[in-house]
C-alpha cells in the first residue's frame, strides 16, 4: 500500500544522517548551552555548523526549486517561500532551528519530524520545506508580503504595485462600501507560457493538430506583454448549450457528451501563471511532478490563501463578536468581511442571508433539521435526483423517518442528465422541498437547476441547491436561480477545509428555528426562556471556524481575480480535450456523457479494478479518485459499484491529461 500513499513513508534518516534520538540529543545539548537569548540573524550559521545533519541539508537546500520556480528564491536560495529571499548572513537551512530557548522540550519532541526524509527528485527533504517557514518567524513578515509573484494577483495589466504588501488588508472597508466585485484580471503575455505539448505518447495523431488552444498563442495574444482584448461574448456552455465548441479537431462523438463553449475567442488566461499560485503543484509523487486530477474531493489553496490564514493567526486572532479589545475587533471585522464576500460571490441581497458552517453535508444537515422539521410532516413528499451525493439524501432520509415523509427521486437518462418530465410528474401539492445538485459529483453532469427550481415553487415547494461541485466552475447567482437555499463547502473552491456556507432567503431564515444551542447565537438567556439572534449567529452557535472564513474569503478574492467566466471557459475546453482523448481507449467506458458537464470524467476500464487503475496512475504521480465517491445510487444506476474519477480545475493542463491517457493506455493494451 506504499505506492499509494501521497509521500513516501519516513522510515529513518537517510544515510549518512543522525537518527532522530541523536538529532535531538544535539538539538537540546546545543539549547542548553544558550545563555536564554534567541539566536539571531547571523548567529544561526555557527549554529547550523555544529550540526552534523545540516552540511547535507544546506547543500541541498540552497537550489531546492526547480529552475523558474516560484519557490526558488530571487537569491538563488530558496527559503520555501515565494519571493522571500534569505537576508543576508544567514544560511539555507539555518531557519530550521527554532528561534528561542523555549522551544527546548518541544523541539526534542519534534526532533523526528526535523529529520529530513523522503528527499524529492529535486533534491529537497520534503519535510524540510514544510517546517522551515513555520519554525522561523523571522521570515514570516517578508513571506506574506510577496502577493506580486502571483500571477493572478497581480493588480492590473499596467503593473501597478499594491499599496501595501498586505495585499488583502483594506477588504473590511472593501466589503462594507463595495457592491461590484473587482474586475477580472487580464493576466497578459504568452510570453510567460513555457509548457508546450508534446503530444500524446502512443499515438500516431499528431496532437498538435487538436490541441487545446491554451497551448498555443492565438494571433491577437502573440505580442509579448499586449494585454489582449477582454472576451466580451457572454457564451458559456451552461448558458447558451446551442454553440459549437471552440476545440478544434474535435469528433462529432465528443461534441455530444461534453460541454460547448462559446465561439473561438481565445481568453485572456495563462494556466501557466495560475499554476505558480499554488505552491503545491510543485509537489512530487513518486519522483514525478503532482498532478492533481481530484479536484471534484478537495481542490488546492493558492498563495494568497495560506498568507491569509498565516496572517490572521499572526496578527488578528481572537474569538469575534465578544470582547472590546482590539484583536476582537480585527478577527470579527475580517470574519464579517469574509460573510460579505461570500454574499458577492454567489449574489445573495445581504450578508445576513449567508450562515457559516463546516461544509455542505453540515449545510444540508442544518436545512434538514431546522426548516424541515418545522414544515415536514406526515404524508409530505421530499424530491431529490438521483444524482446525489450521499450528504444530499441521508438527511432527507432521517427528516422522512423522523417525520413519516416520504423521499421521491427523480430519475436520470442514460447519459446521465435528469428526466425534466419525470420530475414534473412527481411534483404535487405535498411536495415540500426539492433538493438538487448544480453539478454531479460522481458524473459532472450540469443540472437544469433553474428550471427544477421554478417548478418546486409553481408546486409550491422550497428548493435547495447543493453548490459543493458548482462553485469552482461556474458563475452562481442564488436571486437568478431563485434558489431558497443554496450550499457549498469552501475547501472546494480553493478554501480551506472546515468552513462551508448555508446561503438562505432572508424570510425563511427568520422563520426557521435555531439548530445548535450556545453561545453566540442568543440575544438574551435566563433559566426560564432565552432569546435568539436573528440570523445569521441564529444558526452559529459556539466558536466557529473564524481563520478558515477569513480564508475562504481570500479563495474568493483570488477566483474573483481570475475571473469565474473565465475559469468557466478554460475548464471547458480542458474536459472536451480530456474527453476526446480519453474515449477513445479501447476499453474504457465513460460513466455519465451529458451534453453538459462539468470537470469531471468519470471511467472503468475493461479488464481493471477502479483501485488498480487509481494506483497505476498514483505511480506516475496522478491523483485521481476511485470508489463510489459517495454516490452509491448514481453509479448503480449505470450499473457499477465503483469508478475512476479524474476531476479537472483551471490550473490542470493539457499535458497532464495527456499524462492521464498515457497511463490509462498502457493498461489497456495489457488487457
Ligand atoms: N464529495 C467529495 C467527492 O466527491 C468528497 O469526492
Amino acid at each position: 500500500m506504499d505506492s499509494v500513499l501521497p509521500h513516501d513513508v519516513p522510515t529513518g534518516p537517510p544515510a549518512g544522517l543522525p537518527d532522530p534520538a541523536t538529532l535531538a540529543s544535539l538539538a537540546n545539548a546545543f539549547f542548553s548551552a544558550l545563555p536564554g537569548n534567541a539566536p539571531q540573524v547571523g548567529g544561526a550559521p555557527d549554529v547550523a555548523a555544529t550540526l552534523p545533519f545540516t552540511a547535507p541539508v544546506t547543500s541541498e537546500i540552497s537550489n531546492p526549486a526547480p529552475a523558474g520556480s516560484p519557490l526558488a528564491g530571487p537569491g538563488g536560495a530558496g527559503t520555501g517561500v515565494p519571493g522571500a529571499a534569505l537576508p543576508q548572513g544567514q544560511v539555507p537551512g539555518g531557519n530550521l532551528l527554532p528561534s528561542a530557548p523555549t522551544h527546548v522540550l518541544s523541539l526534542g519532541n519534534r526532533a523526528p519530524a526535523l529529520a529530513p526524509h523522503g528527499v524529492a527528485q529535486n533534491g529537497l527533504p520534503d519535510s524540510a520545506v514544510t517546517v522551515a517557514p513555520a519554525l522561523d518567524p523571522r521570515f514570516g513578515g517578508a513571506a506574506l508580503g510577496v502577493p506580486e509573484a502571483h500571477g493572478a494577483q497581480r493588480p492590473s495589466a499596467s503593473g501597478a504595485a499594491p499599496a501595501s504588501p498586505y495585499y488583502f488588508l483594506g477588504e473590511t472597508a472593501q466589503a462594507r462600501t463595495s457592491t461590484v466585485a473587482s474586475p477580472d484580471i487580464v493576466v497578459p503575455g504568452w510570453n510567460e507560457v513555457s509548457a508546450q505539448s508534446l503530444g500524446l505518447p502512443g499515438v500516431d495523431q499528431p496532437l498538435a493538430e487538436q490541441r487545446f488552444p491554451y497551448d498555443r498563442p492565438a494571433a491577437s495574444q502573440a505580442a509579448p506583454n499586449v494585454a489582449p482584448a477582454q472576451h466580451t461574448g457572454g457564451s458559456h456552455y451552461f448558458l447558451n448549450l446551442n454553440e459549437g465548441s471552440q476545440f478544434p479537431g474535435h469528433t462529432s462523438t465528443t461534441t455530444d457528451s461534453v460541454p460547448h463553449a462559446g465561439p473561438s475567442a481565445h481568453p485572456p488566461f495563462d494556466v501557466n501563471a495560475i499554476r505558480r499560485d499554488f505552491p503545491i503543484l510543485q509537489e512530487r509523487v513518486n519522483g514525478r511532478q503532482l498532478v492533481w486530477f481530484d479536484n471534484a474531493a478537495t481542490t488546492h489553496k493558492p498563495q494568497a490563501v495560506i498568507d491569509r490564514l498565516a496572517y490572521f493567526y499572526a496578527h488578528e486572532n481572537s474569538n469575534i463578536h465578544r470582547a472590546a479589545h482590539a484583536l476582537a475587533g480585527r478577527a470579527t471585522d475580517a470574519y464579517e468581511a469574509a460573510r460579505s464576500k461570500v454574499q458577492r460571490f454567489i449574489g445573495a441581497a445581504s450578508p445576513e442571508e449567508i450562515i457559516f458552517v463546516r461544509g455542505t453535508t453540515e449545510a444540508i444537515n442544518l436545512v434538514a433539521k431546522t426548516w424541515g422539521v418545522k414544515h415536514v410532516g406526515e404524508g409530505d413528499e421530499i424530491i431529490v435526483s438521483h444524482l446525489e451525493h450521499h450528504a444530499n439524501i441521508v438527511p432527507w432520509q432521517q427528516l422522512a423517518a423522523q417525520t413519516g415523509a416520504k423521499l421521491r427521486v427523480i430519475p436520470v437518462d442514460d447519459s446521465g442528465q435528469v428526466l425534466l418530465d419525470e420530475y414534473r410528474r412527481l411534483l404535487n401539492d405535498r411536495t415540500k422541498i426539492v433538493s438538487v445538485t448544480q453539478v454531479s459529483n460522481a458524473l459532472g453532469t450540469v443540472v437544469p437547476v433553474k428550471e427544477i427550481v421554478e417548478l418546486a415553487h409553481r408546486a409550491g415547494a422550497k428548493a435547495l441547491v447543493d453548490g459543493a461541485q458548482s462553485v469552482s466552475h461556474m458563475r452562481v447567482d442564488v436571486q437568478a436561480l431563485d434558489a431558497d437555499f443554496f450550499v457549498f463547502s469552501g475547501h472546494k473552491v480553493f478554501g480551506p477545509t472546515g468552513i462551508g456556507v448555508v446561503y438562505g432567503k432572508r424570510a425563511i431564515l427568520e422563520d426557521m428555528p435555531p439548530w445548535q444551542g450556545g453561545g453566540n447565537m442568543i440575544a438574551d438567556v435566563t433559566f426560564e426562556r432565552t432569546v435568539f439572534q436573528p440570523p445569521p449567529n441564529r444558526f452559529e452557535a459556539g466558536t466557529g471556524n473564524i481563520a478558515d472564513a477569513v480564508g475562504l474569503g481570500a479563495a474568493i478574492d483570488y477566483v474573483q481575480r481570475v475571473g469565474i467566466e473565465n475559469i468557466a471557459r478554460y475548464e471547458h475546453d480542458l474536459l472536451a480535450y480530456a474527453t476526446s482523448v480519453l474515449q477513445p481507449v479501447p476499453g474504457v467506458r465513460l460513466i455519465g456523457t451529458a451534453r453538459d458537464k462539468a470537470s469531471v470524467l468519470s471511467f472503468v476500464l475493461k479488464g481493471y479494478e477502479t483501485e488498480e487503475v487509481g494506483q497505476a496512475l498514483n505511480e506516475e504521480g496522478i491523483a485521481v479518485r476511485s470508489g463510489h465517491h459517495c454516490a452509491q445510487p448514481i453509479l448503480r444506476r449505470f450499473g457499477v459499484e465503483a469508478t475512476v474519477r479524474p476531476s479537472l480545475a483551471f490550473y490542470n493542463t493539457c499535458d497532464e491529461v495527456d499524462a492521464l491517457v498515457s497511463v490509462v493506455r498502457r493498461l489497456s493494451s495489457r488487457r
